[in-house]
């Protein structure tokens, strides 16, 4: 009865989301073959298809999944994750072939995030590059790497919005803003799947777009926290990054933890089956996310057979981990409580899954040891690899050019992060080598030789035993160092009173961002901050170098330090990457695409805020912070360069347009600084008047821009009123005439500006 209501609500509001491309893709041979091969399937078989157990170890939660072999014998099993190589991927399918009865191929899944064995940037760090073509190339090279490992289904992109730094699971996805997060969206799902979504093809996998929906949206930024949230929020700012993966084809779905409005994503029916089929005509299909189902018990949605219920109803076709719907369905159904068309259908799409990618004509898809020798970190897998630690840095600050470093300094490198490997792939890099991830020191010293560099430790990553025991249990633990803290500080400040320059390598340990890893204080782990206060007592000049999941509070560091770099946790080629930038043999272009909080009171805090009927101001009574400013530390869109970028007056081809119509908006850029760089010039909107309140700016465009020193080039916008819709007061996707404001520049909080009228 309350779903109903949902369900007349939300088809009310969202009319503003047109149906996809899918919808029309039906295919009559994949149909016949698969009516055919149904109609010999038991009941048993059925809801077999729909169970997705985890083989090998259980990552994000209980250890639940038991005799998986055995289960897979007995056609209780669709697909697994958590296993890869090819060896045995072809045991376990042979399982499936030869011991059951209508010998139905497996699904390999596994959560491929950023990279299968060679490791790029975290996505948060990716997604500074503002790289299209890049980004999809990694998940292409992903998807090369999987497939030669025997996987044909991967647990990406993950496209969550997310505004709040705490939830240490922004690491993982495209930042805060609603446009660029679609873009990565598209271009993530293109690089899994092939540009042109051939899914047989040898070396593409189904992409899995997740955690749907808006789990980036936690209360207080904790994970797996409630979300309760308008439908014109979810719809304009939380909503298009999945629908725009929808339209890219994505073949496959992840529904999330969190509930939404009352109901968890996980059971419920207006987001799994009218949002996302009927109105986005998504065809694909669904799988819950980690023993999901299991945990609408734990939600207060009821026992074992009325949750099964509910997660199956709502629009599930798989459930991962529960053994809810292998354990509780058939009973259901026999007891008259459950239309076993509902498992017809989870059946019918977990098998189009198959059909689409092959898996009935070659149930191993080629994998084959060659496959994975030839393919697996190649030279150019490693070589994209450091293309992209590169371009996601993103230098925040650097007064005085204290970078890049030059030839002949004597330069103090010190802190826990000079000499890591352990931290440099960050999470979700399961079947990545760590220690095959280049280190900061090694590459120092095959690259950049010379007497006159010194290290020294400095300081632990964490020094807090509690918390590092809650640190990914299962995995390498941080060791701390035989010496004392005291120790370490006075070792590294006696290097830095020699040195011209130090390098202070510090930031999080890989555990400290993804799942389960929310933090109430977001700074620099204090004992690493102790040794940042020591070192700037020497009066040298320091450059900081970071590696975290997440924006940190970084005001303390900001105002001590000569030079600031980003790098995430940048992958297996980090420590090439990292000296090529800091020697000044890749010029820093990164650009932020999440804002970096001046204090952790200030969350969530977005460059898209809308004005507010008072807004900031010198003014008492006006909508502001007593003791911190509204500002960011650094915004969205920032970052620098090792030159300097000129941008003239914003020039429009005219001052008003009608809808249908497109007006150009140019700038001259210029190259004013000593090095050649790229510049990401940024295309912003600002709807001054509208039915409904409009935000202050919105990304709308951007260019990136190689230039040479001394070099000048006009960059040209075209912008269609298509690019000034919104959802209007009756939630209607449409323009309002009008005044608009647009804006270029170097980041959301540095532009030239210029109006129009939209007629
Ligand atoms: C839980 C995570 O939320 C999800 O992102 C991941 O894909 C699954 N576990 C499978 O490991």
């Amino acid at each position: 009865m309350k779903l109903s209501k949902i369900v007349i609500a939300s088809c009310l509001v969202l009319t503003g989301f047109g149906a996809s491309a899918q919808k029309a893709a039906r295919d009559a041979k994949m149909d016949a073959y698969i009516n055919k091969l149904m109609a010999k399937m038991t009941i048993d078989e059925k809801i077999g298809q729909l169970n997705l157990p985890s083989i090998g170890f259980d990552v994000t939660g209980p250890i639940l999944s038991q005799g998986v072999e055995g289960k897979i014998e007995k056609g209780m099993v669709g697909g697994v994750f958590n296993t890869y190589t090819p060896n045995a991927v072809r045991k376990l399918q042979e399982l499936a072939i030869k011991k059951t009865r209508l010998k139905i191929p497996l699904l390999f899944g596994y959560d491929v995030i950023h990279g299968h064995r060679t490791i790029f940037p975290i996505p948060l760090g990716l997604s500074a590059s503002w790289d299209m073509p890049l980004i999809q190339k990694t998940a292409r090279a992903a998807a090369d790497e999987a497939t030669a490992d025997g996987l044909n289904w991967v647990f990406s992109p993950m496209v969550d919005i997310a505004r709040d730094p705490r939830w240490g699971r922004v690491a993982e996805g495209g930042g805060e803003d609603t446009w660029l997060g679609s873009q990565i969206a598209i271009a993530m799902v293109k690089g899994y799947q092939g540009e042109k979504n051939d899914l047989r093809r040898e070396d593409a996998v189904l992409a899995c777009v997740k955690h749907f929906a808006l789990y980036g949206a936690a209360e207080a930024g904790r994970d797996y926290n409630t979300v309760d949230m308008s439908m014109r929020k979810m719809t304009e700012t939380y909503l298009p990054a999945y629908k725009a993966a929808v339209d890219a084809g994505v073949a496959t779905v992840m529904s999330s933890f969190n509930e939404i409005n009352g109901v968890p994503a996980a059971a419920n029916h207006w987001l799994l089956t009218d949002l996302l089929r009927n109105q986005w005509g998504f065809n694909g299909m669904v799988a819950t996310d980690y023993t999901a189902i299991m945990e609408l018990k734990n939600h207060g949605m009821g026992d074992d057979a009325q949750v099964a219920k509910l997660a199956l109803v709502a629009g599930n076709d798989m459930d991962m981990v529960s053994d809810l719907f292998i354990g509780e369905l058939k009973k259901l159904v026999q007891a008259k409580k459950l239309d076993v068309k509902y498992i017809d259908l989870a059946c019918r799409r977990v098998l189009e899954s198959k059909y689409k990618l092959g898996l009935f004509d070659d149930p191993y898809r080629n994998i084959s040891e060659d496959r994975a020798k030839n393919n697996i970190m190649n030279a150019e897998k490693l070589a994209l690899a450091k293309e992209a630690a590169e371009k996601s840095m993103v230098l925040l600050k650097n007064d005085n050019s204290t970078l890049p470093l030059k030839s002949g300094q004597k330069i103090a490198f010190v802190g826990p992060m000079v000499k890591n490997q352990r931290d440099l792939i960050g999470n979700w890099s399961g079947a990545g080598d760590w220690k095959k991830a280049v280190s900061f020191w090694d590459a120092l010293q095959a690259q950049y030789p010379s007497n006159k560099f010194t290290y020294a430790k400095g300081a632990n990553i964490l020094d807090d035993q509690a918390l590092i025991d809650k640190l990914n249990p299962h995995d390498a633990q941080i060791v701390l160092d035989s010496k004392s803290p005291a120790d370490l500080i006075k070792e590294a400040v006696n290097n830095a009173k020699d040195a011209d320059v130090v390098v202070a390598m510090l930031g999080e340990a890989f555990g400290m961002s993804g799942e389960a890893a929310s933090r109430s204080d977001i700074g620099l782990p204090v004992n690493q901050q102790n040794l940042l206060k020591a070192l700037r007592e020497t009066g040298k000049p320091i450059v900081l170098v970071l590696m975290n999941g997440r924006p940190l509070t970084l005001q303390w560091e900001h105002d001590n330090t000569a030079a600031i770099l980003e790098t995430w946790f940048p992958g297996t080629k980090a420590g090439d990457a990292i000296a090529d930038v800091l020697f000044g043999k890749y010029n820093p272009s990164g650009k932020l695409t999440m804002t970096f909080p001046r204090s952790v009171g200030q969350v969530p805090i977005y460059y898209n805020a809308k004005s507010t009927g008072r807004p900031v101001s010198d003014q008492k009574y006006t909508s502001k912070y007593l003791d911190i400013p509204n500002t960011p530390l650094y915004p969205f869109g920032h970052g620098l360069s090792y030159t300097t970028f000129g941008y003239s007056d914003v020039k429009l081809s005219k001052t008003s347009i009608r809808n249908g119509e497109r007006l150009q908006a140019s700038v001259t850029l210029s190259n004013t600084g000593k090095y050649d760089g790229e510049e990401t010039v940024q295309l912003y909107i600002r709807d001054m008047v509208g039915s409904v309140t409009r935000p202050l700016k919105e990304l709308k465009g951007f260019q990136k821009i190689y230039l040479k020193a001394g070099e000048s080039k006009t960059v040209t916008f075209n912008v269609s009123t298509d690019d000034l819709k919104f959802y209007d007061i009756n939630m209607k996707y449409t323009t309002e005439p009008g005044d608009f404001k647009l804006f270029i520049g170097s980041s959301s909080a540095d532009v030239k500006e210029a109006d129009f009228k939209l007629l």
